[in-house]
């Protein structure tokens, strides 16, 4: 605007050379130029070229001896475990005949004591006690992941505590019924759970508007009418239920035509090293935690899809008590493995209907 002097900013001005005084011409005797103070220490003293700095010194030099020594003998230990592990990796998985040893009594679960009532002892510590291997290994994702499939009317069998209680969602699963044998891991799961009734042993409730009953149930021996539910879900139960073939074969048979089973479970992996580390201290672990860790779960559910002869009732045309084999069941969908193969992810698509209303 006219009249109004303009300013010049102050960013606009370029940095001139520093301001000097101007030189005197006064007669000043000529001084010596000053030279750097020569440290003190002359350890401590910057080498010739170096740029100094406040803590300068690589992070090695700064480390003590001992820091050096435990640093020394942590790289070597990851190097020794690496190469170990990598030379593992590279020995074939578990050969068939192998598995087949451990099928003889696991599938069966025949030289197995049935751990049941540990889960009574071990009941009210269970969550706090595996709650942080669940988070390290991710198994909540993966509880999330499978549980997240059920819908309609859903079992889940050997449902201890309800650890999957978070990932039904209503109303995409219109009711849901939970079993185990155990009633202390039952009473558990009833926590997290508003009861609407208590009829008798069973608890009527909801949980986030999803109706839920729970009922103490053997997963070998199921008290429900065969076809009957949408979805069957079991998570971390093969491993300790005493007859896991047999609880997999309730599972479909409860299941509809159409439905499916969803399991989650934990055995055998893919690598001899590891299955063998699983048998050395399988009944260890079962003694504290009431499951065998070391079972073949590919060939448990193959075992238990198989179609098997059924007896069937006398209505005429078949004698009673004659065995006729059948067409299977059912089929597996999907496998996926995890964890060096020892989490087992199997969807299990029911593909008739089961004609008889008991397994055995
Ligand atoms: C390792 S816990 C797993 C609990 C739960 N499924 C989960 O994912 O956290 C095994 C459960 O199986 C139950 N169980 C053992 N044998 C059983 C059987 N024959 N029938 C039903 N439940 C059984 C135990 O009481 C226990 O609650």
């Amino acid at each position: 605007m006219a009249g109004k002097p303009t300013k010049k900013s102050s960013s606009n001005k370029r940095p001139g050379p520093p301001l000097r005084a101007p030189p005197t011409h006064a007669a000043v005797p000529s001084q010596p130029a000053p030279t750097a103070a020569k440290p003190s220490n002359p350890t401590l003293s910057t080498p010739a070229g170096a740029t100094p700095a406040a803590g300068s010194g690589s992070w090695w030099s700064r480390l003590s001896p001992r820091g050096k020594a435990a640093f020394a003998v942590g790289g070597i230990a990851v190097y020794a475990a690496g190469v170990y592990g990598f030379f593992q990796l590279q020995r074939p998985p578990t050969s068939d005949s192998e598995h087949d040893r451990h099928d003889a009594c696991a599938v069966a679960g025949s030289d197995q004591p049935d751990r049941r009532a540990v889960y009574d002892e071990i009941a009210r510590d269970y969550d706090r006690e595996i709650a942080r291997d669940e988070w390290a290994m991710g198994m909540l994702l993966v509880r999330r992941w499978m549980v997240g499939k059920a819908k309609g009317d859903t079992l889940e069998i050997a449902a201890g505590t309800g650890r999957n209680l978070a990932y039904y969602r209503f109303p995409r699963v219109s009711h849901l019924t939970l079993t185990d044998t155990s009633s202390a891991m039952l009473a558990e799961a009833a926590k997290h759970i508003s009861p609407t009734s208590t009829p008798s042993t069973d608890l009527v409730g909801a949980k986030d508007a999803l109706p839920i009953s729970l009922i103490e149930a053997d997963a070998t021996r199921l008290p429900f009418a065969s076809n009957n539910f949408d979805t069957v879900v079991s998570t971390m139960s093969l491993c300790s239920v005493h007859d896991p073939t047999l609880a997999v074969r309730e599972a479909v048979r409860v299941t509809k035509p159409g439905g499916r089973v969803l399991l989650v479970e934990h055995g055998r992996g893919h690598y001899n090293w590891l299955n063998r580390a699983l048998d050395r201290s399988a009944e260890k672990h079962a003694e504290k935690w009431g499951c065998y860790f070391h079972r073949p779960i590919g060939q448990i559910v193959d075992a238990a899809l198989a179609p098997v002869a059924q007896v069937v009732e006398s209505d005429g045309k078949v004698a009673e008590g004659m065995a006729v084999a059948t067409e299977p069941l059912a089929k597996i969908t999907s496998v996926t493995r995890l964890h060096l193969g020892t989490t087992w992810m199997i969807e299990i698509e029911k593909v008739r209907a089961s004609a008889v209303e008991t397994v055995d």
